[in-house]
């Protein structure tokens, strides 16, 4: 049925979590992106307009929104159009899942529009081709938290496999935005695409800690575990003040700090809320010595993902 039309948020994430590149990622409570989408007959996809936000294109070739819209109308096959409008809340090129958040508001709400008639794995997958148009990379580390709420972690890419993990109790993070842009393309340029084989083994010892401190709720494990081999170190010359940021954040309490994403935010995961609310004060404060503009948020995981708004 044509005309019909929903509303959508879909929320921020933080994805790597320092030792799980491209394979595990959380939601926060905010920021979110709204999409707003109709339902067309005319085979068409149309991006009627873009608030918060005026360098992204409209052209649905060159928009993550877009992308997503074009495998779902392709995938429902006849002549499935959308006209979007698409609210910005997560600023582009933040590490927060600026495109993640995007793309998966964009299938969840067409996946509702067409009836529930694709599995979750199949939104996962067309809001992956949202990612793949911005970073050149279908990774779904972002999109799949975004679209199913909680820490979800990508144990295989081909066939997709998501697996949603514990939550513990006490378990916040603080995110750290520093007012400047990198783009995932460039920064996933740096990256190696061979790892020696001492590293992997530290680097994936690390990823089944933090995964087994989740479900312990073993703080200290989880801690210990946020250390990053692979991309942290050639990543963290982009962000000025990273190192200072993370010293701030360990000195006031927090488990363990790294970069969100791609950068340039900055994420720290905390005990409790008290603690939190000290990590981001002090986090805060070294960005204002630093004379660098910035947003600050601290928020618990969030058990949503995309929902109706
Ligand atoms: N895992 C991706 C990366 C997330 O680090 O390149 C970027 O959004």
């Amino acid at each position: 049925m044509t005309g019909k039309k929903i509303r959508v948020k879909a929320p921020a994430t933080v994805s790597n979590l320092s030792c799980g590149f491209d394979v595990i990622g959380l939601a926060l409570g905010e920021p979110y992106d709204i999409v707003e989408l109709e339902l067309t007959e005319t085979g068409s996809i149309e991006i009627e307009e873009i608030r918060g936000c005026e360098t992204l294109s409209r052209d649905p070739g060159k928009n993550v929104v877009g992308a997503v819209l074009k495998a779902v109308a392709a995938a429902a096959g006849g002549l499935t159009g959308f006209r979007a409008v698409l609210e910005k809340g997560i600023r582009p090129g933040s590490g927060i899942g600026s495109s993640g958040a995007s793309a998966a508001a964009a299938a969840y709400a067409a996946g509702r529009l067409l009836d529930d008639r694709f599995s979750l794995n199949d939104l996962v997958r067309f809001a992956m081709e949202g990612e793949r148009l911005v970073s050149g990379s279908p990774h779904a580390d972002n999109a799949a938290p975004s679209l199913l709420g909680g820490i979800t972690l990508i144990r295989s890419y081909d066939p997709l496999d998501i697996v949603q993990l514990h939550i513990p109790r006490e378990l916040w993070c603080v995110i750290i935005h520093p007012e400047a842009e990198i783009r995932t393309s460039v920064a996933r340029g740096l990256l190696d695409t061979h790892i020696p084989l001492g590293t992997a083994v530290r680097q994936w010892g690390n990823l089944a800690g933090l995964v087994a401190g989740l479900y312990r709720e073993d703080y200290e494990l989880i801690g210990r575990s946020l250390v990053d081999f692979v991309a942290e170190p050639k990543r963290a010359g982009l962000i000025s003040g990273f190192c200072d940021l993370k010293e701030a954040a360990l000195k006031n309490g927090a488990l363990g700090a790294g970069i969100s994403g791609s950068g340039p935010s900055v994420f720290a995961l905390c005990r409790g809320r008290d603690t939190a609310a000290e990590v981001m004060k002090g986090m805060s404060d070294t960005m204002v010595s630093l004379g660098t503009a910035f947003d600050a948020y601290m928020s618990p995981v969030s058990r949503k993902g995309a929902e109706e708004w």
